[in-house]
């Protein structure tokens, strides 16, 4: 399917048919989670996969019972960085040493300028930064997703403390964020399969100069 088309057939699914994705569909887009952009590439969170069925029926209260946490075959839960100080910034410096095979020392201006950046945030600006890269993986992955033709719900339904206490998420330094169900539509239990999709003309969203 052409990228358009994907994402006119992608809808918010509602109610999902508990088939399990092929692997390679699922790894395609959690690749593609891997290769969305960050701000400076910091990368401020970390991105759980939940497969087991036991988990995502213990985590279907703290989303408010939305059917599609049991009904999928993955749920994807975006969880940003509790703590971004200069460690995070140097082990992201190490990656680039490593993976483009520089020397750390020549990434000391980098790493000064990225720091300088987050000295002047406060804990709860880290946060909020933190989190709206989560939202570009998101993206990411519901455009993968639909490329994939599989299905997805974007999540943020649910009672973040919650989420994290049951997956014991402080303890890694992450708290959940935003959420996605990935999975296969059932279309004949979900309202909205046959839904006219509802989106502002392109006369209202976009100024043009
Ligand atoms: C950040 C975000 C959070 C959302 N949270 C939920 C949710 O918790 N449950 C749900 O069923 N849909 C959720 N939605 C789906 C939206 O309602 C849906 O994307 C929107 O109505 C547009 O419809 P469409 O995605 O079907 O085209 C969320 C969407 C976004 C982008």
């Amino acid at each position: 399917m052409k990228l358009l088309d994907a994402l006119k057939w992608r809808y918010a699914v509602k109610r999902m048919n508990g088939a399990k994705i092929p692997s390679e569909k699922l790894n395609n887009i959690l690749e593609a989670i891997r290769f969305a952009p960050s701000s400076f590439g910091l990368t401020p969170y970390q991105v759980l996969v939940i497969e087991d069925e036991e988990t995502r029926k213990k985590l279907t209260p703290h989303f408010y019972n939305q059917p599609q946490v049991v009904e999928s075959s993955a749920l994807v839960i975006f969880a940003a960085k509790t703590t971004i100080n200069e460690a995070t910034v140097a082990e992201y410096m190490q990656e680039i040493a490593d993976q483009r095979g520089v020397p750390v020392d020549a990434l000391k201006d980098f790493a000064g300028y990225i720091n300088g950046s987050l000295a002047h945030q406060s804990d709860e600006q880290k946060a909020i930064w933190a989190s709206k890269q989560t939202y570009i993986a998101l993206g990411f992955g519901l455009v993968a997703a639909a490329s994939e033709e599989v299905d997805a719900t974007p999540m943020e339904g649910f009672d973040p403390a919650a989420v994290d206490a049951e997956l014991g998420l402080a303890a890694h330094g992450l708290h959940a964020t935003v959420a996605m169900t990935l999975g296969f539509r059932d279309a004949a239990n979900d309202y909205l399969s046959a839904a006219k999709k509802v989106r502002f003309t392109a006369e209202k969203l976009f100024i043009k100069k």
